[in-house]
Parts: structure tokens; sequence; C-alpha cells
């Protein structure tokens, strides 16, 4: 299993050249520091998203973050609930070691760990059934998504919740005319984008087909769909410096992953956001903000 993502990874690399948007595969470890600066820019959103899931059962004894990444969320599930046990499952060794050391960093090392391996099949690994799932964005990039959620369900104690973060909306860094340009420059990287995460999923190994109704593909999987509800990100210009770093590196990877898929004049106003020497980058300018929203997706084993 863990070989299977290594092919992966070195198949990347073996592509490192190679920018045009038939490639598919993400090196997942070469993105830690813009996944976790991200992470840690959502810290409001999921501040609030772990409320609400708070809200809804009692204290879990063992939550696991499938999917973690670098484990911002995996520390703030650890924060969140003081009496559990957070264990953080992802493909990637490096993002896990990030993971325990900002565990280590946060004090909270003593109630969390890792687990490396490719999911769903990694699930079945974990020691002890657990009372809280957390899989955000992470079940989209597995070829078989009803059978992904099946594996959860399966990991679950009688009465755990599995919660799933999947969709919600485009993030919003610029107003639609930024005096950059033709107007709408971001409606249109969300097109090519739409098209470049359908090739992604049917590039996948064992792909299968489901519309990405999360509510059914958990009924399915034999859980009681508890709720869903959408979380904002709404961070006003002028936005802060660490907001800057993630519109840039945002706009850096679409220049490079389907830049070539936009027309001469957008990936220009790409490079002049991107060039931290001009005045108009978003590194510089003054009407640079955040606006985003994800959906939380929520079911129950009953039995
Ligand atoms: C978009 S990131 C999401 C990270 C984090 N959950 C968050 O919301 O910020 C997707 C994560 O899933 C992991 N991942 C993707 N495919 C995987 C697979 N087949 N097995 C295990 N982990 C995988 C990647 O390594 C990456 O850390």
């Amino acid at each position: 299993m863990a070989h299977d993502h290594d092919h992966a990874h070195r198949h990347a690399h073996d592509h490192h050249h190679d920018h045009h948007h038939d490639h598919t595969d993400i090196d997942w470890a070469e993105m830690a520091e813009h996944l976790e600066t991200q992470a840690e820019l959502y810290t409001p959103l999921h501040e609030h998203a772990l409320a609400w899931l708070g809200g809804k059962q009692t204290e879990p004894g063992l939550i696991v973050d499938a999917g973690s990444g670098p484990g911002v969320v995996s520390c703030m599930l650890a924060d969140a609930f003081p009496g559990a046990r957070v264990v953080a499952v992802d493909g990637s060794e490096p993002l896990l070691e990030m993971a325990r050391a900002r565990a280590e960093r946060l004090g909270v090392a003593d109630r969390f760990s890792t687990l490396t391996g490719e999911l769903p099949d990694v699930m079945a690994d974990l020691e002890y059934p657990a009372d809280l799932i957390w899989a955000s964005n992470s079940l989209h990039h597995l070829g078989d998504q009803q059978a992904a959620v099946a594996a959860c369900a399966e990991r679950l104690a009688v009465g755990g919740t599995l919660a799933l973060v999947e969709g919600g909306l485009p993030t919003r860094f610029l107003p639609r005319d930024f005096g950059l340009g033709r107007p709408g420059l971001q409606a249109r990287i969300d097109a090519v984008q739409e098209d470049w995460f359908s090739k992604m999923r049917t590039d996948l190994p064992d792909g299968v087909a489901v519309s990405e109704d999360w509510r059914a593909l958990m009924s399915a999987a034999g859980l009681r769909p508890t709720g869903t509800r959408t979380f904002l990100l709404d961070l006003p210009a002028p936005a802060p410096d660490r907001a800057r770093a993630v519109a840039a590196a945002t706009f850096g990877r679409f220049r490079e992953v389907f830049g070539e898929d936009l027309d001469a004049e957008d990936r220009a106003t790409l490079d002049r956001l991107l060039d931290p020497e001009d005045e108009a980058s978003v590194h510089r300018r003054g009407d640079l903000f955040v606006l985003t929203a994800r959906t939380v997706h929520t079911a129950v084993r009953t039995a």
C-alpha cells in the first residue's frame, strides 16, 4: 500500500519539468508548507466547525483524522476534545512527521500518534474503533469514494461520528475587476480547475464514478446522516501577511499546473500577481481578501 504511494511520488518526480495540464499526480510532500500555511489561515473556520461538531456528540475517546496532511486540524481536534486521543493518518510520512512535531510544540504529544499508509486500506490497521473520524478534503483523492466512506464507517464505534469536509465554495482573493487584465479571472480559473479536477479523478487507479452526494454515500455505507453545515472564512482587506502567502501559493500553483490552459492575457495577469516586485502583486496590493466556505457532512453509526 505504502509502495503505491511511493510510486506516485516517484512518478511525480520523473515528470518534474512537465507542467502540462495532463499531469494530475500530486506530490503531497512537496505541498507541505502550502498545506500547513493554508490550514493555519483557516483556523477560525475550523474552530467554528469543531464547536458545531462538539455540540452534536458526547466527548469522543478516540479521534482519527483521515488524510490529515501536516496535522494542523489534528492538533485542533486534540485541543477541542481534551479527553481524546488523536491518530493522524496519511500516505505521506514527511507530512506526518510535521504533524508529530506540531503536536509536540503544542503540548498534546502524549495523546497524539500517527499512522502511515494508503487510504482507505490503512483504516483497517487502526487498533481501536474510533468515536470520531474527521476526513477533510482527502476522500476525493481516492478512486472509489463509496468504498472509502464504507472503510471509515467500518472503523467507527457504535454511536461514533464520521465528519467529511467536502465541497463548499471556491476561494476568492480579489474583486471581480481588480484593475489588471480582463475582469473575472478567478471565475475562469475555476472553470479550468474543474476540468483539471475531473481529470485528476478519472486518472486515479480503480476510479469509480459516483455523484458527490456525501449524505447518500454515508447512508449507503449504513450510517445515519445527522447534519450538513457550511462554514465561512471571511478575512476582509487589508489581508494579513499570512493571507498574502496563501494567495501567492494558490495562484502560483494555478500558474504551474494549468496556466497553459488560460489565455495569454490571463497568464500575464497571473505573472504580475505573483511578482513580489510588482506593486499590483498579491504581496503588495491593498484590495486582497480571503473569502471561502467549506462544508462539513456528519453521520452516525447506529449499529
Ligand atoms: C488536500 S490534502 C488535505 C489535508 C488536510 N486534511 C486539510 O484539510 O488541510 C489531502 C491529504 O490526503 C492525503 N492523501 C491523498 N491521497 C491519499 C491516499 N491514497 N492515502 C493516504 N493519504 C492520502 C495527502 O497526503 C494529503 O495530506
